[in-house]
């Protein structure tokens, strides 16, 4: 709770933020300034760095809807369902439980998708799993000759997918499938690129999750199955029927994967694979080529 004392109606925003940061800060929260910055940013419209010049009053208003929301966060909800929405790559998406937040990691499959497209005019690309559809919509925001589909096995991360093309003024070159991976994409409709940010992690792990991951985000976007590689294992597979000649299958993947994936895209024909590493040094993004038709 926003201590009292400090909530009178000449209440500063950067004595707002400060006073939730030491709430949350006293609840373990080791990004507790970040956090309450970015909780009130959101609520005054502006960035976060400009909490300390904002001089124009906090309406009683405001000071309630920013309480409500540092309540939540108190219980463990992540700021991207709180306010709404998570900025990846270089565009903001609409989030809610039935998605996956987009974390930074991810924008490495962004970065090593365009590269696959890069001397196509026309490419298609299919986002598997696309969830909110950070991955498609941001390749589709650089590359403007691209069009793409996102599938993905929940109605309702597909309409907030949905909502972020309209966003993004990217309705035209988008198609959203309700699919079990490829199972209602059109046989013989053939992409340039598929990309997939899958379930990853092993079933037996996700009770040690960080509690605001195990806690809020849907499970359906985390468990990838006994070991964690069940998703690799179909969509590698059923991927070999969609990919266009010379066409992309590129994965993200989570630590220790890497060796495990290789070794089963390679035994399923899939050429000059490469492994990209995050700025962790992490093994992160995996890319190989469609065998080569004999
Ligand atoms: C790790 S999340 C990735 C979401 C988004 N692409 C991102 O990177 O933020 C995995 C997504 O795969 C979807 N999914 C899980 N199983 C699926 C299946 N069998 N077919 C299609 N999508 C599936 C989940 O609903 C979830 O949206």
């Amino acid at each position: 709770m926003i201590n009292q004392e400090d909530s009178g109606p000449c209440q500063t925003a950067i004595a707002l933020a400060r006073t939730a940061a030491a709430t949350l800060a006293a609840s373990g929260n080791p990004l507790a300034h970040r956090d309450a910055d970015l909780l009130l940013a959101h609520i005054l419209s502006i960035e976060p760095a400009a909490i300390p010049l904002f001089t124009a009053a906090v309406s009683n208003d405001q000071k309630i809807r920013f309480q409500t929301m540092v309540d939540r966060r108190l219980t463990g909800e992540p700021v991207a369902y709180i306010i709404g929405e998570q900025g990846f790559w270089s565009l903001d998406f609409y989030v809610n439980e039935h998605t996956l937040i987009p974390r930074p990691d991810t924008e490495l499959l962004v970065e090593v998708g365009l590269k696959s497209i890069a001397n196509l005019a026309r490419p298609t690309v299919m986002d598997l799993g696309c969830g909110s559809g950070c991955i498609l919509l941001s390749i589709l925001s650089e590359h403007v000759g691209a069009s793409g589909v996102g599938a993905d096995i929940s109605a309702a991360a597909l309409d907030v997918a949905l909502r972020n093309a309209s966003r993004h003024s990217l309705v035209a070159r988008t198609d959203f499938v309700e699919s079990n991976w490829f199972s209602n994409i059109k046989k013989g409709v053939r992409f340039n690129l598929i990309v997939s940010n899958p379930p990853y992690i092993p079933a037996g792990d996700i009770a040690q999750l960080m509690d605001d991951v195990r806690d809020f985000e849907p499970t359906s976007a985390l468990d990838g199955g006994a070991d964690g590689l069940d998703c690799y294992h179909a969509i590698s597979l059923q991927a070999l029927g969609y990919l266009a000649k010379n066409g992309c299958l590129a994965f993200e993947v989570g630590v220790d994967q890497s060796a495990p994936v290789c070794a089963l895209m390679e035994a399923l024909g899939y050429r000059e694979i490469e492994v990209y590493r995050d700025l962790s040094g992490i093994d992160r993004a995996i890319v190989g080529k469609k065998p080569q038709e004999s």
